[in-house]
């Protein structure tokens, strides 16, 4: 199976040591054409994960 997007064990971190992690082990598979929303509260990372993919 091909995706339009696709993340797996995806990690993002910020800071000048890394204290700071905004995502952790994300999987996330997306089809062309399929619309998912993302939700979840305030700091999770949602914005962060958007401008990655
Ligand atoms: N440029 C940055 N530098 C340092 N920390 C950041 C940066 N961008 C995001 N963060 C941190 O990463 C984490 C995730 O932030 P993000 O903005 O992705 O969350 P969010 O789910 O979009 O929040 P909100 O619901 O408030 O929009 C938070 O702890 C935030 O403080
Ligand atoms: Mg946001």
């Amino acid at each position: 199976m091909s995706y339009a997007v696709q993340t797996r064990a995806l990690r993002r971190v910020f800071g000048a040591r890394g204290e700071v992690v905004a995502l952790d082990s994300v999987d996330l598979s997306v089809r062309a054409g399929e619309v998912r929303g993302l939700l979840g509260p305030n700091g999770v990372g949602k914005t962060t994960l958007c401008k990655i993919v």
